[in-house]
């Protein structure tokens, strides 16, 4: 048995597994992160905490979720600090594979949740979600968590995730916290520490443009153009600011909606200078 308190950190699978194999019947709460931790992968490690007896955390930026062009070598990593962080909530096992572990010579099998993964983020990051969905498949495998803890700030991903977990019948309980922000409605996001000075303070207008169509659904406003347009006019009035989609669909299908007729996710995806940063809200839920 794991003395709970003590903090085992490893990059082998095998070693993981024998640590999990020796711990019997209780439950495993897994947040799945790409390190460089902060608030909001935090509270799903506290929720997890709360809701299961061992708590266990992987650490691996993945390098089948980004495309050639994006930010896979520069994407900030600092595992001494992620420790430290990780120790200081309590958790129980820390999993820092390498790639060459996650994927060694001849790997050759994917997953891709076809529909979900072509809309929205797909659109503009085609193989994205087949990343995504085979290193989740492949923790839920290496682990077998009774829970795996997502943030909504990331919402499409909760939705493939959920959608595949339905698919393979992977016995793993998804649990989505909510987005975590700062004082001024920015999301966190490892990317936001590329933003320079001027465009952290740009980097608001996301959340202003959220705000500012939920406060017309609220005011009774129904038709998804017109949200989506008010989104379109307030991000254009930002200069640093180029917005690659808004999108106001369906909750559970990601399809775009004429009317707000049923939950919906309103989201988008912006470019602040050269750093892409998305969010998004729930409405009618
Ligand atoms: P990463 O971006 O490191 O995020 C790890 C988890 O933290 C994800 O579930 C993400 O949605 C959540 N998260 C990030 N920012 C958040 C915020 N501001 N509030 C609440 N939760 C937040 O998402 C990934 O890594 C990867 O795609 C991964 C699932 C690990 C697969 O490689």
């Amino acid at each position: 048995m794991i003395k709970s308190g003590i903090m085992k950190v490893t990059n082998s699978i095998s070693e993981l597994r024998r640590w999990r194999g020796q711990e019997g019947a209780v439950s495993w709460g897994l947040v799945p992160t790409m390190g460089f931790l902060h608030e909001g992968h935090l509270s799903l490690v506290r929720q997890a905490r709360v809701e299961n007896d061992r708590v266990a955390v992987s650490i691996f930026v993945n390098p089948t979720q980004f495309a050639p062009h994006e930010d896979l070598a520069t994407y900030p990593r600092n595992l001494e600090r992620d420790l430290a962080l990780l120790q200081a909530e309590q958790v129980d096992l820390i999993f820092t594979p390498d790639a060459a572990a996650i994927y060694p010579s001849g790997f050759q099998t994917y997953i891709t949740v076809e529909e979900l993964s072509q809309r929205l983020e797909g659109a503009s990051r085609p193989a994205h979600f087949r990343g995504v969905a085979t290193v989740v498949a492949k923790l839920f495998n290496i682990f077998q968590p009774s829970r795996a803890y997502f943030g909504q700030k990331d919402a499409q991903q909760t939705v493939i995730i959920r959608q595949m977990v339905r698919d393979l019948n992977f016995n793993v309980e998804v649990v989505i916290g909510p987005t975590v922000r700062e004082a001024d409605g920015l999301a966190l996001s490892s990317r936001n520490q590329y933003l320079n000075l001027a465009e952290r303070a740009a980097a608001t207008i996301l959340y202003r443009a959220l705000m500012k169509a939920q406060h017309r659904y609220n005011q009774g406003e129904r038709q998804a153009a017109a949200l989506r347009q008010l989104i379109y006019d307030t991000i254009a009035q930002e200069p640093l600011a180029r917005l690659d989609y808004a999108s106001v669909a369906a909750q559970d299908s990601l399809l775009e909606l004429e009317t707000v007729n049923q939950p919906a996710l309103i989201s988008l995806a912006v470019f602040i200078g050269r750093t892409r940063l998305i969010d998004n809200i729930l409405i009618n839920s």
